[in-house]
């Protein structure tokens, strides 16, 4: 046990409370962004006056030392430690002596803690935006590759009318585009800092908080000292934009499982990306797309965890804060692996174009089109849509589809039918003709691709 509190104690602490209470074996996961905190802190603090030049160029060099050391196996983060902070001011002033003892003048692990957070959470959402960008840049090219390759569009998984792959793939795009927005929010709402605030009350000593957020990248310091130190909105509003990810990911997942069943076939997922089963050799199983599906849970979890950890805090600082961290390091390492996996998947993903475009032949998806075609010769839609509701009725009993039945069917039916209606009725005509901006016609895609474009270059 090696805290750094023990002075007004008089009995030891109890191994069960101390293990109960220590955050090491979770925290050291950011010891990098303490040490930055510190080094930012130790050069303020000689900035200041408040330590001598040469404490400060001391610590600077002690700090930098543990960190090369950890990083090359050097040193190794005792457990023995409450937290990161205590393991590297302890190891600190076992190695310079006095003015390691002097780097927490002016600080809490308090503001410490919440700083480290900050730091971590912001790099993570750089790391997380670009695996975002990755996944768009993927979808981006499947969209190039296909305009016109048609597939059936579906309402209540019954299809409906004929789109493209680019166009169904466009949807996802922008999905994930406002994902990433989430992302640049968040890191523009919470990039302040809380270094300075102390336990609560900020200090006595002659702080420059501007000169420590400057240093560490933030757009200046935070504003109140109580929430400085008790706010997590930020991580909450990441594992909100995180669960969201999710959601869109499993949604995808759930497509391309079933576009990879046997009764689809629309897909074929890579031999890399797919595992087999033990007892049914012929078995091709989507486990990635199950699994990235699987794991929403859990990120939903660690933001219900965390809404309700935090649901009835006074002010300002108390221990359950530190359950933000476990959740939040395994929701970010869930998303990161979801979005790298899933972008693999689906970079080697080949479609069966032939058979997508059979399927939407298949399911009457032009039957709005061909009502369509009645509303151009003057029969008012209400009218048109019974006239077709027969007729698709009638290839029902025949088992064909709309393109094969004879011209004799349509004319009985309604006698303004003529020879054109097979043109326009083909699934092209069908997608062609939707030319408002954001339907699939390639001549709108275009334009979408285009913006997609800027978009990724920016
Ligand atoms: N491990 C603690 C946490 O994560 C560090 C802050 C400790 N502060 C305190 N007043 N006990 O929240």
């Amino acid at each position: 046990m090696a805290q750094l509190w023990g002075g007004r104690f008089t009995k030891e602490t109890d191994q069960l409370v101390y293990d109960f209470n220590a955050s090491i074996s979770f925290d050291q996961r950011f010891m990098e962004q303490d040490i930055r905190g510190s080094l930012a802190h130790a050069r303020m603090l000689a900035h200041q006056g408040i330590i001598t030049l040469e404490e400060g160029a001391r610590i600077e060099a002690g700090l930098k030392g543990i960190l090369t050391d950890v990083r090359e196996g050097r040193l190794e983060i005792s457990p023995e430690y409450e937290d990161i902070h205590s393991f590297v001011e302890a190891t600190l002033t076992s190695r310079i002596g006095d003015a390691g003892k002097k780097l927490h003048t002016g600080r809490s692990r308090n503001d410490q803690v919440a700083l480290d957070m900050k730091l971590y959470v912001r790099d993570e959402v750089e790391e997380l935006h670009g695996l975002l960008m990755g996944l768009l840049k993927t979808i981006h090219r499947i969209m190039e590759e296909n305009l016109d390759t048609f597939m059936p569009g579906f309402t209540h998984l019954q299809k409906a009318q004929p789109v493209t792959l680019a166009h169904h793939m466009g949807a996802y795009f922008e999905m994930f585009r406002r994902d990433t927005g989430r992302l640049v929010d968040i890191k523009k709402r919470m990039n302040t800092c809380p270094l300075g605030a102390g336990a609560l009350a900020g200090t006595t000593y002659p702080l420059d908080r501007a000169l420590t957020a400057e240093i560490l990248g933030f757009d200046g310091p935070t504003a109140n000292s109580m929430d400085s130190v008790s706010d997590r909105d930020y991580i909450i509003e990441l594992l909100a934009a995180l669960s969201t990810v999710m959601m869109h990911l499993s949604r995808f997942s759930e497509e391309i499982i079933l576009w990879n069943s046997n009764e689809y076939r629309f897909v074929e997922i890579d031999d890399a990306y797919s595992t087999g089963s033990s007892i049914m050799p012929q078995k091709k199983n989507p486990d990635i797309a199950e699994l990235v599906r699987g794991k929403t849970g859990r990120v939903y979890g660690a933001l219900m965890g965390m809404l309700t950890t935090m649901k009835a805090l006074p002010l300002a600082y108390n221990k359950d804060m530190q359950e933000d961290k476990e959740g939040t390091f395994d929701a970010i390492d869930t998303v990161k692996g979801c979005l790298k996996l899933f972008t693999g998947m689906l970079d080697t993903m080949s479609f069966n174009k032939d058979i997508m475009a059979r399927s939407a032949t298949g399911g009457f998806t032009n039957a709005t089109d061909a009502a369509d075609y009645l509303v151009n010769k003057g029969v008012p839609f209400r009218d048109a849509h019974t006239i077709i509701g027969r007729l698709v009725l009638i290839c029902i009993e025949r088992g064909c589809a709309m393109d094969d039945l004879p011209l004799s069917v349509y004319k009985e039916e309604c006698p303004l039918f003529e020879e054109d209606i097979y043109q326009a009725i083909s699934l092209k005509t069908c997608v062609e003709k939707r030319l408002t901006e954001g339907a699939p016609a390639s001549e709108a895609m275009k334009k979408v691709l285009e913006r997609n474009r800027i978009f990724l270059e920016s």
